[in-house]
């Protein structure tokens, strides 16, 4: 049986199933799902001939919004108490003709796990983990192609499932969580997120081309100022929309223009570089204003929040993907659109869009 091991928010394990499901069998791929017994893990079974690594091929994990990470199922064994090292050697032994040559072995555990012997377990665990299996060759030696990474998650300290993950279609993020720190200085948490869509949806290659060289950004929904002092930190110049008062600090560095205005109406008099929205408010009231500033070439690029609906959260994305590429199809505009449940977000996704042409 052909098993990946989904990750992603707990609560949003339909999604990610459904999400999933759908994407293999657009390309042409089929498959079920069901949600992990661990919150926030998600099974999904390839029910072909098809493996794993054929549906890896063809889809990206970053195409998937509400998948956080993954990678493919090659065994479930039940941990002893002792000697866990020894009984995953044995496992690995055995798996030996399907298993790729790894670099090294990643310990995953549930995210919702609060058992602090078992965090501290997992991280302890992977240097002597690490050392047996390159001793005994199951890891290669020194330098080599970082292409596949050997996978351990464990569900606690009597089951585990091994498998592997390729780096060119994993998260760069150790359990597709980036480690951020929030700036002493910042305004709000929110500052968080955005730092955390950057990550996210800006290549590192890419990172000075959208982020630098003093660029002009509005920001909409503004207060107190998280988003803005992110973005005033990449030496952006930023028109801050807001009826809600900004934080003073960040107002005295002269970078900061605010305007009270209602974010859903106000557009600049000549383009800017970015846009960003932060404004709680119906999805597709939000997905139509982006869908405009697009269609009239307002902005190049932006990052901004859909509020799903409890009820119909894949459903409610779908319909607002479809609204853009409605209107920017008709306005005859090329565009990128990529949308993530990141750490950051709850009941929210956020999404990056950039004019192509
Ligand atoms: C989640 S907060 C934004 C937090 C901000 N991004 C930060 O990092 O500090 C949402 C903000 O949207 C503002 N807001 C709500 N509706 C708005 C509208 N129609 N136009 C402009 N701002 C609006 C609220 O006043 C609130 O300050």
């Amino acid at each position: 049986m052909h098993q990946l091991m989904v990750f992603c928010r707990a609560g949003f394990e339909g999604e990610c199933g459904r999400e999933l499901t759908d994407a293999a069998a657009w390309r042409g791929i089929f498959g079920f799902f069901r949600p992990g017994k661990e919150p926030g893990t998600v099974r999904f079974t390839l029910s072909g001939k098809d493996k794993p690594a054929d549906l890896m091929n063809t889809l990206a994990l970053g195409d998937l919004v509400f998948a956080r990470d993954w990678f493919e199922i090659l065994a479930e064994f039940e941990l002893p108490a002792s000697d866990r090292v020894g009984a995953v050697q044995a496992v690995l032994r055995e798996l030996e003709a399907a298993l790729p040559a790894c670099q090294r072995v990643e310990v995953r555990i549930p995210a919702g796990n609060t058992d602090r012997d078992l965090g501290n377990f997992a991280r302890k665990w992977v240097a002597p983990l690490s050392r047996a299996l390159r001793d005994a060759g199951t890891l290669s030696q020194g330098a080599g192609p970082d292409v596949y990474q050997l996978e351990i998650f464990l569900s606690d300290f009597t089951a585990a499932v091994v498998g592997v993950s390729r780096a060119d279609n994993r998260s760069p993020f150790p359990g597709g969580i980036p480690r951020l720190k929030l700036s002493g200085q910042s305004p709000s948490r929110s500052a968080l997120k955005l730092d955390e869509a950057w990550k996210v949806f800006v290549a590192p290659d890419r990172a000075t081309e959208l982020l630098g060289g003093g660029k002009k950004a509005v920001d909409l929904g503004a207060a107190p100022g998280g988003w803005t002092s992110q973005l005033v930190r990449h030496g952006m110049l930023v028109t801050a929309i807001d009826n809600g008062p900004m934080n003073a600090e960040l107002m005295a560095t002269g970078h900061v223009e605010h305007i009270e205005a209602d974010g859903f109406r106000w557009r600049p008099r000549r383009a800017v570089d970015w846009m960003v929205c932060d404004i709680v408010d119906q999805p597709r009231k939000t997905a139509a204003m982006v869908a405009e500033w697009f269609a009239k070439k307002l902005c190049r690029y932006s990052i901004f929040n859909l509020k799903l609906p409890m009820k119909k959260r894949y459903e409610e994305w779908l319909e607002c993907r479809g609204l853009i590429e409605e209107r920017l199809t008709q306005a005859g505009i090329g565009y990128r659109l990529v949308a993530r449940h990141l750490y950051h977000d709850r009941e929210e996704i956020t999404c990056f869009i950039e004019r192509l042409d």
